[in-house]
This record gives C-alpha cells, structure tokens and sequence, in this order.
C-alpha cells in the first residue's frame, strides 16, 4: 500500500475530462483565434525566446508592464501558471490548519473547495441567496465570525455570471478585520468592465488575481497574475518553485499585453454574443437564464440531462453540474462561442424545448 499524504484519497478531483468538442462551450474559453496582427507578433517574438536559460528577463518584462499599467510598481505583481496557481498557492499560504478558515460564496468557482481541503483550511461557504446574488451583510458576518484567515470573492461571478459593484466591494473591504486576507477574483472582469483594482493602494489586505485565459484567449499558455501589497507578493511567492513560470508563455502574454487593444473587438464580440444568446433563450419554454456580465450564460432547464445528452450526441459540449452542487443541479452553463457556433447549439435547444413543450 503506497503512503500517501494523509487526506489525500478524499480529496475531490477536478472533473479534468476535457474532451475536445466539435462545439466546445463548457470551460469559458475564448473560441476565437488570436487577431492576426498579434499572432505575427508572437510568432517572431516566439522564435527569440532563449530556451536554453532558464527565464528571467521575460518574466520582469510583462510585471513591469502591468505594474505600469495599474500606477503600481514591479513588486506589487506576481505570475502564475494561470490564476489558478496563484489561488491555489494564496489558499496553501493561508490555510495549514482547521484553525484557519477560508469563507467563499456558494455556488462559485468549485475549485474554492478543493483548493481549501488541499490547503488543510475549513472551508465555510456562504450561500447565495435564491436568485444568486449576494447578500453583503451575511458574507462580512461570516467573515467575522469565523475569524477567517481568507475570504474569497469571484466578481463577475462563475458559474452564475452575476457582479458586485466597486462600492459593494469596498463595503465587505471596510467591514472585515485587516486580519483577514480579500482574494477577489476578477477572472471574467474583461467581460465586466468594473475592476475593483483601485482599492488595491487603500486596502493591504486586498489581492486581486487576474488571467489570460478568458478575455485574451491564451487559456492554453497558462498565465494569470496577482496584485496586492508586497508584503503579501513577498509571503505568498515563498509558496513557489524557482522558475516556476516558462518563457515561452511570458513571452506570449508579454505580447498580448502589449497589444491588448486589440483584444477589444473580441470581448466585444463575446459580450453582445451574450446579450444576443440570453434573449433568445429567455423565450424557450421551460428555460431561465441569469443575469451575467461575463463570456457565459448560466441557464436553468427543466430535464437538464436529456438535454445535455442531446448536445453530447451533436459533439457538443456544455458544462453540467449534477454531482458537483445540488443548487445547479438543473442548470447548464454555455460560454459564448462564435456567432456560428451559438447558433447551432441554439437550434437544438430551441428544437428540444419545442419538441417537449
Ligand atoms: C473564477 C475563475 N477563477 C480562476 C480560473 C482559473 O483560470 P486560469 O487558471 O485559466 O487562469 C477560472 C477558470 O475557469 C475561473 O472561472
């Protein structure tokens, strides 16, 4: 029998089973190629890249750029190999022992849970009220009265696409404990347009962790990045290996940040894809759609899985929730693909839902 870290064979595993799709809307994914003009520049960039050292310069060339970017300095940026590392590493940092424990909404990003039993934390989820929204006061109280070492937001919200504003952000930062870490998770902000970055000088406790993968397309090259205080950058990069970013997605990011204008159109694309796609489906019977201010819908469906099942056999993808929350346990949710593509999903539901109505 192999002696495996204690805890670890209940852990829960992320439902990596990631097939590819002929339509694939089930991960957030930016479905459009990179804008040619940035494409010929990553590809020359690409082909400079020292492989042969391990990285260095890229590394400070695209946290200078964005420390630029927010009137923040070097020291207040850290990468990682997607946001994901970065959360999971500020889980690790904060976590240690039951002792310390990390409140989140729920339902949110799942991998909150996970990453807080990986983290030996208690996780306490905060439920979102019947609508998804939620409700300040007893998020701020659970904060309180957990003594939490981390709180953690997602704002836009994944999976139920639904915001906060700046200032509802600003009234959870005024009333928890400066003992208590905020990780507000702005994965989708692009799709948002309101970035509670500002508060970042005003608050120390505050981290804002960003990525590439949803409004640059880059999910493939694994890059996100943090913003906080140095004391926190300084603490949570102890939690990881040297080198730990490759140069070669630097070298990509660093490119796509520089010309980020041109990213522009496609969010835009996404966002009235969005718009377009939820009042159409608002119109089927026996659908509801949430509010979302993101690349994706959140849809409520009486018989989910036949549904689901009909997409799969079109080798379409959308992502499920039955085993994983009982509040989504009749939602699907769909990320935006091309105007093609959210066509064709579109059919067959509005065929399945006429069929059944
Ligand atoms: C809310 C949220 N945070 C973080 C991530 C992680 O993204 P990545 O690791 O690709 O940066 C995702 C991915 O779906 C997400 O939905």
């Amino acid at each position: 029998m192999l002696q495996y870290r204690k805890g670890l064979k209940n852990m829960p595993a992320y439902d990596g089973t990631d097939k590819y799709y002929t339509i694939k809307v089930n991960a957030n994914e930016c479905n459009m190629a990179m804008p040619p003009l940035v494409n010929e520049r990553v590809m020359n960039r690409l082909a400079s890249v020292p492989i042969n050292r391990y990285p260095g310069e890229e590394y400070y060339d695209l946290t200078g750029q964005i420390a630029k970017n927010f009137g923040l300095r070097p020291e207040n940026v850290f990468l990682g190999n997607g946001s994901s590392e970065l959360i999971e590493k500020i889980f690790y940092c904060f976590g240690g022992s039951k002792a310390q424990k990390i409140v989140f909404p729920d339902p949110s990003f799942s991998m909150y849970y996970i990453y807080a039993q990986a983290a030996q934390a208690t996780a306490v989820p905060v439920p979102l009220e019947a609508d998804f929204t939620l409700d300040l006061d007893k998020f701020v109280t659970a904060i309180n009265d957990n003594q939490a070492s981390l709180a953690v937001l997602c704002n836009p919200n994944n999976p139920t696409g639904g915001v906060l504003s700046v200032s509802d952000i600003q009234y959870i930062l005024d009333n928890i404990k400066t003992s208590t870490c905020f990780l507000l998770d702005e994965a989708y902000v692009e799709f948002y347009g309101r970035s509670a970055t500002g508060l970042l000088k005003e608050y120390p406790n505050l981290i804002v962790a960003r990525t590439f993968s949803k409004a640059y397309g880059l999910a493939g090259a694994r890059v996100g990045y943090m913003l906080a205080s140095q004391a926190i950058t300084e603490m949570i990069g102890k939690s990881f290996m040297p080198y730990h970013m490759n140069s070669l997605s630097l070298a990509v990011a660093d490119i796509c940040y520089q010309m980020r204008q041109e990213f522009v159109p496609h969010i835009q694309i996404m966002i009235s894809e969005r718009k377009r796609m939820a009042e159409l489906l608002k119109k089927l019977p026996g659908f509801a759609v949430y509010p979302s201010e993101t690349n994706f819908l959140l849809v409520h469906v009486n018989d989910q899985k036949e549904l689901v099942d009909l997409l799969e056999k079109n080798d379409i993808g959308v992502r499920f929730f039955s085993s994983d929350n009982k509040r989504l346990k009749d939602c699907i949710r769909i990320s935006m693909g091309t105007r093609e593509e959210n066509d064709t999903w579109y059919g067959l539901m509005k065929a399945f839902a006429e069929g059944r109505g």
